[in-house]
């Protein structure tokens, strides 16, 4: 007997079928077991089974739980005074080389107690969690340090515990130099490399390392070694790449088989190419776009040429993005960056759940997956595209139970 069955609601399960990209199923039914989607199909055809409760959706759209698939949420404090500096004309490459930028979220972040960074973590948790999120990949990055990474991705598992919500940490290895340290870039990438990586890696503490590459960051030299040390401790690999500039980040991601490559406004034709070749997913972030008030946009028609699949994420954090709802997330990425509607839904259900290397459990709805899902009050899929500030869906379904 299933546990419970979902009826009178039309469904994205974002499984592709001949003449069906998204999935799509009238009046449908999902029937749910154990946390898992048993079955999904037309109501009809799951007629004549038990279930212990059945729950009429009233002609709701049902998506897969929206995954955040880029997100900074552990750290100390806000960015609110450089928001203001950069609409007094500075530049956040500005910000940063006066020791503000994520220098000072650094700062924040170590005069925090766990308790404190747990308290602020969870409230930008909640919000993206009613927003429709039901897996959230949260970044350590604020630390720089070993042992002051490995707290905050302690802190970032920690952060899901009793709450709905899968978290997916990521150890952040390389996101900016320690101002003591500006000196000495090749000890410092030693460190990282010859003491975090194989203390993450033992420890169980993340599934994958990202880095950012830009000229106010790391150079592609140094973000090979890390790569070179992720793959040796059996990680993954992801990329803040051709964000600021053009740094032929995209193509060294590939090259490692990255998960993801992630901003990409600078990103080329031999960037996408490489990307296509090696199934490395493009992750957009309008947030942080438009935070930054940039001008060049990333080359959708290019990704969208070369068949790279593209997510959509906050990039939730104090600096670029301090953006708390996915639904913003997706308006954004249709209005400023031109995905479709339901490129924008596919980039935080199907797509994110790639970025993540979870495609095989979440981010659709098909039989065997976990039973995270959405039920939206909209009368058609593109309203979620379309509204600027959507609150969230009607129902939000993880694991099998409402929350
Ligand atoms: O994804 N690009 C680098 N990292 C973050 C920003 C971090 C910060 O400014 O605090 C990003 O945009
Ligand atoms: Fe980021």
């Amino acid at each position: 007997m299933w546990d419970r069955l979902l009826v009178d609601c039309n469904i994205a399960t974002f499984e592709e079928s001949p003449g069906n990209p998204l999935g799509l199923i009238e009046n449908g039914a999902i029937a749910i077991a154990d946390g898992k989607i048993l079955r999904v199909g037309k109501r009809t055809e799951l007629a004549g089974f038990r279930a212990g409760r059945v729950d009429a959706l009233g002609g709701a759209w049902v998506t897969p739980g929206l995954i955040d698939c880029h997100t900074h949420l552990v750290f100390g404090g806000t960015r609110a005074d450089e928001h203001a500096m950069r609409r007094a004309g500075a530049s956040y490459e500005q910000i940063a080389e006066t020791g503000g930028g994520i220098a000072s979220t650094v700062k924040r972040t170590a005069a925090a107690s766990d308790e404190e960074l747990l308290d602020q973590s969870r409230r930008r948790l909640r919000s993206l969690m009613s927003g429709g999120c039901t897996t959230i990949e949260v970044k350590s990055g604020y630390g720089l340090d070993p042992d002051s990474e490995l707290r905050l991705l302690r802190i970032a598992s920690e952060l899901g515990s009793g709450e709905a919500v899968r978290i997916v940490p990521t150890l952040l290895a390389l996101h900016a130099i320690p101002a003591e340290q500006q000196d000495r870039r090749v000890h410092y990438v030693s460190e990282i490399v010859d003491k975090l990586i194989p203390a993450a890696a033992k420890q169980g503490l993340a599934t994958s390392v990202d880095a950012f590459c830009d000229t106010i960051a790391f150079t592609p030299a140094e973000v090979e070694r890390l790569f070179k040390a992720a793959a040796h401790h059996g990680l993954r690999v992801r990329l803040h790449a051709e964000q600021l500039s053009n740094q032929n980040g995209a193509a060294l991601a590939a090259q490692y088989r990255a998960l993801s490559a992630d901003h990409l406004e600078h990103l080329d034709d031999a960037g996408a190419k490489a990307m296509a070749a090696s199934g490395t997913v493009a992750v957009l972030l309008p947030g942080a776009f438009y935070a930054l008030q940039e001008k060049k946009k990333p080359p959708i028609a290019l990704l969208r040429k070369h068949k790279v699949p593209m997510a959509v994420a906050t990039d939730c954090n104090p600096g670029t993005s301090p953006l708390l709802s996915p639904t913003l997330a997706m308006n954004l990425a249709c209005t400023l960056f031109g995905l479709t509607p339901e490129e924008a839904v596919a980039g935080m259900t199907i797509n994110a759940a790639r970025a993540l290397g979870l495609a095989h459990s979440i981010g659709s709805i098909a039989a065997g997956k976990q039973a995270d899902l959405c039920a939206w009050r909209i009368e058609s899929l593109a309203e979620l595209g379309y509204w600027i500030g959507l609150p969230g869906p009607a129902r939000r379904i993880f694991n099998g139970v409402d929350s």
